[in-house]
């Protein structure tokens, strides 16, 4: 459709019309099917709005969606198609890692195949838009949410988004096999107070600016279609009424032209954050901001009508946020086919093919962080190994955003290890459940039923004692449970169940060759976990692939590939705990005694493992640091080259970081800072030059005047295999006018 006959529509609808495009319902309205994240009262919309809605979400399945799509066009008197949305987090059908341990691959180019491949399998499905990229930074493990988020660094979060977008959209979402992507939550959901899920966001305008939007920022500028506004306030003002950060940040500022959706009932509840008195305003009060989208409730279809009549809102303000929505109709296509790429055949072609599971096993290889490793691995084959614990043989590793996989089709550690032909030397025993006596927990979607494992850990315990005791090694696969993180599972203390820490302490009594393959959806507090082990591998919620990723890094087939984008905490009251810090005046230098000093008397303030931490199966010796100049200027660059050589015994691969410190600024400036990395791999006795460029607007920040450039003065460069490494040079950066 070109732009003109897009206008003439506009132009041909009734108001109530134009309203009702702005109105998004799940598929529970059309045919029952829908997955519920929410609340939802089914007498919410009258059946007007029902069949005039311009988007649907959480439905799933070609039939299905072009059953639905099929009646709907028979009633729409403009043949305006609906757009059907859903939220393909780590793939549709095939389930890749989690994006928290997608982000630890520090690897976008992968991360953009499985976007791709799962945009594929949703486009097949019948899908136009997924609510991903989540681009939330995120510092607090508290919150359950942060296995959505790729961590805790702008740099490195901005790079996965953008590989998500260019992964899910490509060149052109008309294409076959491409979903629109929509950047969410906008802004700064990932930093809720306390890490108390929808709970209030204090931040400084320094802070949100330098750290919190330029993820979101980098998803927009890679051409994301749509954008989300988050359920909190941001410094008192929820996100879906805040002018400010709608129309001038992200619209002005950020140039973003696509369509911002409400996060569900998100509108309504202004009510409830006491900044509208009924429903009337908060329907105004979103418009007014911005809002393009309601989502799942009738606030937009009940009163919007009525607010432009009496002028409270204005005509144009609904024009162009119906012309949104009708053009990214159009960009997908819809107009000339309503079913884009819904196809039966093509569904069964794409989904779960073995392209998508070779990438879902590579990047949880990629994501598996090696925390410790006390020459334990990797695994010898003609060894005695006794596998044990509650995720052994368990197939629940998809993570909590993956509602349409079928867990059936995952592979677990026992399985994979077994195929392997290892398993003559290997035995399995599941031992206890994730948690013990539990057959229910809360999670958003109601009580979650937890498969009530009825194992005795005594009596097992009896029963493997002599095996145990004889083993060569014993692995434990243990973790938290799924429903224990994602949306509304923040949680204040973050080790594992406790019935899971007798199993490893009363194992340990027996035989101390422990490694604990650790499953979770954020950093935990393992400090338990590593004191009674002798390696430690982080493995997340890893995907359909994750027991045969996992028995390959076991065994080093693979490599352990990850590196942490959040800090494991030493101790649940440090979090939020993360790298890249402001100093303090009372700077702590390690010494015991010092008392008035920026310190905890009860515990050390650094985290456990820092980011970008990971181990490998060999070693890497790094050359010192060097700098092409020691001045910068805004024309020149400085090449920074550090030669890294595998001087262990294995092929390997490191991930090369660099980070800058700026040392005085008009602002406090972080300790450090990511600004580069690259993924090398080397074979033993190999060495290869890393080489970053430094450029002057490398070390723009947002200053005292919140004006976004760099300040003259002192600047480190440190490189290094993470956060913590003291490989570094000096130079100095001079701006034309003290040139
Ligand atoms: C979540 C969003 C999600 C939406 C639709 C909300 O509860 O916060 O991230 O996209 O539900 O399922």
């Amino acid at each position: 459709m070109t732009i003109e006959q897009l206008e003439t529509l506009l132009s041909d609808m009734t108001l109530e019309e134009k309203v009702y495009q702005l109105v998004q319902l799940t598929g529970q309205f059309y045919n029952g099917e829908a997955v519920i994240t929410g609340p939802a009262d089914s007498d919410m919309v009258t059946k007007e709005c029902v069949r005039q809605a311009g988007s649907v979400l959480n439905t799933v399945g070609a039939k299905n969606i072009k059953g639905i799509q099929k009646e709907y066009m028979q009633n729409q008197s403009h043949h305006i198609p609906l757009l059907f949305m859903a939220d393909i987090i780590n793939g549709y059908k095939t389930i890749y890692p989690i994006p928290l341990a997608q982000g630890c691959s520090f690897d976008p180019e992968i991360v953009e195949k499985a976007a791709q491949e799962a945009a594929k399998e949703a486009a097949a499905a019948g899908l136009h838009v997924t609510f991903s990229p989540m681009a939330d930074l995120v510092k607090d493990a508290r919150w359950g949410r942060v296995m959505e988020s790729t961590g805790e660094d702008a740099y490195l979060n901005g790079c996965m988004a953008e590989a998500m977008v260019k992964g899910y959209q490509g060149n052109d979402v008309k294409e076959k096999g491409r979903i629109a992507a929509c950047v969410k939550h906008f802004a700064a959901y990932g930093a809720p107070t306390a890490g108390r899920e929808y709970n209030n966001v204090e931040l400084s305008e320094t802070t949100l600016f330098d750290e919190y939007l330029p993820a979101y920022q980098a998803a927009i500028h890679a051409g994301a279609k749509m954008v989300m506004s988050a359920f909190n306030t941001l410094n008192r003002v929820p996100c879906t009424g805040n002018e400010w950060l709608m129309r001038k940040i992200l619209r002005e500022d950020m140039e973003f032209e696509g369509v911002l959706i409400s996060d569900w009932a998100a509108i309504e509840q202004m009510i409830l954050h006491g900044t509208a008195e009924n429903l009337v305003q908060a329907a105004q009060i979103a418009m007014n901001a911005g809002v393009d989208i309601d989502m799942m409730t009738s606030v937009y279809a009940d009163n919007l009508a009525n607010l432009i009549k009496e002028g409270t809102v204005s005509q144009r303000f609904l024009d162009d946020a119906v012309r949104r929505v009708l053009n990214l109709k159009n960009d997908l296509g819809l107009f000339e086919n309503p079913y884009k790429d819904a196809d039966e055949e093509d569904e069964q072609a794409v989904i779960l093919c073995d392209e998508h599971r070779k990438t879902a096993l590579t990047l949880a290889e990629e994501s598996f962080v090696l925390l410790k490793n006390e020459g334990v691995l990797p695994l010898k084959k003609e060894d005695t190994h006794v596998f044990l614990g509650p995720y052994t043989d368990n197939k629940e590793i998809s993570g909590a955003w993956s509602f349409y996989a079928d867990i059936e089709q995952n592979i677990t550690i026992r399985e994979a290890v077994e195929e392997k032909g290892t398993a003559r030397n290997a035995c399995f025993e599941t031992m206890c459940g994730v948690f013990s006596g539990i057959r229910q927990i809360k999670s958003f979607q109601g009580d979650l039923d937890i498969p009530y494992l009825d194992l005795d850990l005594d009596e097992n315990l009896k029963k493997m004692e002599e095996k145990i005791k004889n083993a060569d090694t014993i692995v434990l696969a243990l973790g938290e449970h799924y429903a224990q993180s994602g949306e509304a599972a923040s949680r204040t203390e973050i080790q594992i169940p406790n019935i899971q820490m007798d199993l490893l302490k009363k194992v340990h009594q027996w035989n101390s060759n422990i490694v604990v393959v650790l499953f979770s959806g954020r950093p935990l507090d393992i400090s338990g976990i590593v004191k009674y082990s002798k390696a430690v591998l982080a493995v997340w919620f890893p995907g359909i692939e994750g027991g045969a990723a996992i028995a390959d890094v076991l065994y080093g087939d693979a490599e352990p590939g990850g590196r942490l984008t959040m800090s494991f905490p030493a101790c649940a009251g440090q979090c939020p705990v993360f790298y890249n810090e402001l100093p303090t005046g009372r700077p702590f230098k390690g010494q015991e005694k010092e008392r008035f000093v920026s310190r905890y008397i009860d515990a050390p303030n650094a985290p456990l493992y820092p980011f970008g931490y990971g181990m490998t199966y060999t070693s890497f010796l790094y050359s010192k640091v060097k700098l092409s100049n020691d001045i910068l200027t805004e024309t020149s660059v400085i090449t920074v080259n550090v030669t890294v050589e595998n001087n262990g015994s294995r092929p390997g691969t490191e991930v090369v970081q660099m980070y800058i410190q700026d040392m005085a600024g008009s602002v406090s400036r972080p300790l450090r800072e990511l600004k580069g990395f690259r993924r090398i791999h080397l074979a033993p006795g190999e060495k290869k030059n890393v080489e970053f460029v430094i450029e002057e607007e490398m070390l723009r920040f947002y200053n005292a005047n919140l004006k976004y450039e760099s300040e003259a003065g002192k600047f480190r460069v440190y490189v290094g295999g993470d956060s913590t490494r003291e490989n570094s040079e000096e130079f100095t950066l001079v701006r034309s006018q003290e040139a």
